[in-house]
């Protein structure tokens, strides 16, 4: 049987660190572990040094409304998946641990302006702001060697290798693929909200996604003519299958500003209401 993870304290991370001179391969998370964590733990376990996972629900990347009181918290059932994927140790900070001049007395990290101009920073104009500060928080008090992000959540990939380059910190960001279940959708403890019902429209989310992810190229130029068409085309077959677009753009993947014409490297990328859960996907064209 796998080897269930060591459960740390704060005290006891000092000495786990302590313990040995291996170098940390370190996977922050919110708890609510799946498969796509899984994928995540495995790459870090890939290397044969020490793996640590953090699970912390960070409530300062949560807006007024979202949903950090519903978040799941499985402890438990974390310790036994990231157990099967390989993890050494779980640190489950306490909130006193990460802020402990609570949020007036604490100072904050604010994303680099241009990467949240679009995509969800207009809807969650607090979150990077929240994920940026969470995340030097948590590298200053591990020292990782590398720091293990989904593409899942792409925009927030770019801003932390953005904040990490910029503030000079010594780690190394490593990306990981996307995880997708069997019909498309990507792993995400947000999955467990949807109804049965809600699941099957999901799935047309993924599937839209990949459907118009086909380079432009001459061959294709009257079908799918210039952005606008296709992110009108796209819109109405998210709308078709009952999903609410709170948006849908096409952006340059790395700067993640607007692309006027339909080109290469492009990111398509949507957020979609299904019921009251948000979802979010992306494809690479
Ligand atoms: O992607 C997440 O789960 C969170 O945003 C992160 C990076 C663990 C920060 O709380």
């Amino acid at each position: 049987m796998a080897q269930i993870p060591l459960l740390l304290s704060l005290q006891d991370l000092e000495q786990w660190k302590s313990a040995s001179t291996e170098a940390i391969n370190f996977v922050p998370t919110m708890g609510g572990l799946h498969a796509g964590h899984g994928g995540l733990f495995n790459a870090a376990a890939q290397l044969g040094t020490r793996v640590l996972v953090s699970v912390f629900v960070n409530p300062l990347q949560f807006g007024r409304g979202e949903d950090f009181e519903r978040y799941p918290r499985q402890l438990e059932a974390d310790l036994q998946l990231a157990a099967s994927h390989g993890v050494h140790a779980l640190w489950a900070p306490q909130i006193n641990d990460l802020y402990p001049r609570g949020e007036a007395g604490l100072t904050q990290v604010l994303p680099a302006p241009e990467l949240v101009q679009h995509l969800c920073g207009p809807q969650r104009p607090t979150h990077f702001q929240g994920v940026c500060t969470v995340v030097a928080r948590l590298l200053a008090l591990v020292q990782p060697k590398r720091i293990y992000l989904g593409e899942k959540d792409w925009q927030q990939l770019q801003v932390l290798k953005r904040m990490v380059l910029d503030l000079g910190l010594p780690v190394q960001v490593m990306a990981c693929p996307t995880q997708r279940e069997a019909d498309g959708l990507p792993f995400s403890s947000r999955n467990t909200y949807l109804t049965g019902e809600q699941r099957q429209q999901a799935a047309a989310l993924p599937k839209a996604l990949a459907e118009f992810s086909i380079c432009p190229n001459p061959g294709i130029a009257d079908v799918v003519q210039n952005k606008e068409t296709l992110l009108l085309q796209l819109r109405s077959c998210l709308e078709a299958a009952a999903l609410q677009v709170e948006y849908l753009e096409l952006v340059n993947p790395l700067s993640l500003q607007p692309l006027q014409l339909l080109e290469t490297p492009a990111l398509l990328a949507a957020a979609v209401r299904c019921g009251s859960t948000r979802l979010i996907d992306h494809r690479i064209l």
